[in-house]
């Protein structure tokens, strides 16, 4: 299959490892022209292409049969720019005539916002606490609509991302002896990068539409996680402070559920946290 992978980090570049491995021709794009060479190694052609270009997209989606967008990112106030904008530039160009017939994107559950800790699922409608969790909302809608019968448009919410150069432990190692806002009840929903490129591939072969969860089976409130991992790690335990408030936009326990039903498992279905930096 010829597959465009569109924006090539972390996801990104396991994913065309693996495709590439199993015959397929992969494309991906980086903005970074520096990064060329070091992603030759893993792709049949690197572009250097911004979202929000129509040509330089249109370059990219030629011949293509597959479009996976794994954008991140770099900065809080570049959310509209890379991921709506993006969106918006793809769209139009999968409108008329195309050799695209599925477009995967990996988004993220901060689409549900603060539920106080409750179950979501698929059919929970997305609330969005702040104006990045309304772009990620708004960049599906438009990537939802372009769905028709030829074309398979399927949106992943993934959990926070960890695995190996992410490690739970690298992430939060900076937090222990610290003394954290709020109980730590907030629930945060994680999946490991082999599960995402398994998904990615699960999602490929099924050519699955609409939106699923993309999250391990075990969501973990914040304390107990870093209770667990100070324990594991020999670090400093985390304090918290109830009197001391802070915002939590995505406090949701998050059901994979759908995923699992349309016969995806997880290789790590609980979070790993002995994974060593
Ligand atoms: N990190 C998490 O815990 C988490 C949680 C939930 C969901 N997600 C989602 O998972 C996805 C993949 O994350 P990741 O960690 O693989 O991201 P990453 O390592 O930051 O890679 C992002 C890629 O997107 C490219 N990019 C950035 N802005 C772009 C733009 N305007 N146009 C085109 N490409 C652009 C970057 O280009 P360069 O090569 O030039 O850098 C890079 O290749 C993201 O969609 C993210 O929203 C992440």
């Amino acid at each position: 299959m010829k597959i465009a992978i569109v924006g090539c980090g972390y996801v990104g570049q396991a994913i065309a490892r693996y495709w590439r491995q199993y015959g397929h021709l992969v494309t991906v794009t980086t903005t970074t022209p520096q990064r060329v060479e070091e992603l030759q190694s893993l792709a049949d052609r690197v572009l250097v292409v911004k979202g929000n270009d129509p040509t330089a997209i249109g370059t990219a989606l030629e011949g293509q049969e597959l479009v996976l967008l794994s954008l991140g990112a770099r900065q809080r106030d570049a959310y509209r720019e890379t991921y709506l904008e993006t969106a918006r530039t793809l769209s139009p160009l999968l409108s008329g005539e195309t050799s695209v017939k599925q477009v995967i994107y990996t988004g993220s559950y901060a689409v549900y916002g603060d539920r106080q800790g409750q179950w979501v699922d698929e059919n929970t409608p997305v609330a969005p606490a702040n104006e990045n969790g309304e772009i990620l909302a708004e960049t599906e809608r438009v990537l939802l609509a372009g769905d028709r019968q030829d074309l398979a448009v399927c949106i992943l919410r993934l959990g926070g991302i960890y695995g190996p150069g992410r490690e739970i432990a690298k992430i939060f190692r900076p937090l222990a002896g610290t003394t954290r806002p709020g109980t730590g009840r907030e629930v945060s929903n994680w999946i490991h990068l082999d599960d995402i490129v398994a998904a990615l591939e699960f999602a490929r072969a099924h050519r699955l539409r609409g939106v699923y969860n993309l999250v391990n089976d075990t969501p973990l409130e914040q304390k107990e996680l870093l209770d667990r991992l100070c324990e594991l790690h020999n670090l400093e335990p985390i304090s918290w402070d109830p009197t001391a408030t802070e915002r939590r936009p995505y406090n949701a326990r998050v059901s994979n559920r759908k995923l699992i039903e349309a016969g995806f498992r997880c290789r790590y279905p609980q979070t790993r946290l002995d994974l060593i930096p």
